[in-house]
């Protein structure tokens, strides 16, 4: 599996604490059946995203832990001096140095302007990826707005520990939610640490895989993944308008 959502580093921001909890976490993600994983630092307003000492983790830890592969990217927030640098350098933030670009949105706030960042993102090559809106509920809110995005070329990644329900029932549902409106692209860990916010990928797997199939679980958990390492366009099915659950505010 491919996990494009990872906080492995160490030091850099509220995942891995130190060079000993990296590699126990890489050891974790190894084990799950994690064969690549993307290091996605936060860029906001709280950390600074330091590419230089990125590359170089990158080359420690992989040295260290030879069974996996570890790609560079961000965690990106949407503020103004992050987006007018992603628009000169997006090969700065992308994964891998290609076109795929994670994006968090606060908690707080979204943007009205945001759909604007989106196209002037998307007129330049870079594909957004809306980073867990299950654990979001400005997000969940606006279950129409990310269909638009969707329909726009933004793609959605959900983590795969809300479908077992570790952010409560809500997100649960809501992750639910999402499979069934086809807005769901990528799943990933979005691990913090290897043991509360583990990168083990693999219960997750085998709940989309018994629920929506073998079929399902493979695109969802490594081959959409695996193209954001490439930067090779993924196949988008369209967002099923139809499948939305009546009652669905009910939910909040
Ligand atoms: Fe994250």
């Amino acid at each position: 599996m491919v996990d494009i959502h990872s906080h492995v580093l160490y030091g850099m921001d509220d995942g891995s604490r130190d060079l000993q909890t990296s590699l126990d976490m890489l050891k974790v993600a190894s084990d799950s059946g994690t064969t690549d994983i993307v290091a996605t630092p936060h860029s906001d307003l709280q950390f600074v995203f330091q590419p230089e000492e990125i590359e170089r983790q990158i080359e420690e830890l992989s040295a260290a832990v030879p069974d996996i592969r570890i790609h560079c990217g961000c965690d990106f927030h949407l503020h103004f001096d992050n987006i007018r640098d992603c628009l000169d350098h997006p090969e700065k933030y992308t994964i891998n140095h290609k076109r795929y670009l994670m994006v968090e949105f606060s908690d707080s706030l979204i943007a009205k302007t945001t759909g604007d960042v989106f196209d002037r993102m998307l007129r330049v090559d870079i594909t957004p990826v809306i980073t867990h809106p299950e654990r979001n509920h400005l997000l969940m809110k606006q279950l129409d707005q990310i269909t638009q995005w969707v329909q726009a070329g933004c793609l959605v990644q959900v983590t795969s520990q809300s479908f077992l329900g570790r952010f409560g029932k809500t997100p649960q549902s809501a992750a639910e939610a999402l499979m069934s409106r086809n807005l769901v692209h990528f799943i990933a860990s979005d691990a913090h640490d290897p043991e509360y916010r583990p990168p083990t990928l693999k219960p997750g797997f085998d709940h989309i895989a018994s629920k929506y199939g073998e079929e399902t679980a493979r695109r969802l958990f490594i081959t959409n993944p695996a193209a954001t390492l490439t930067g090779d366009y993924i196949e988008v099915e369209y967002p099923d308008q139809s499948a939305r659950p009546r009652k669905w505010y009910q939910l909040w």
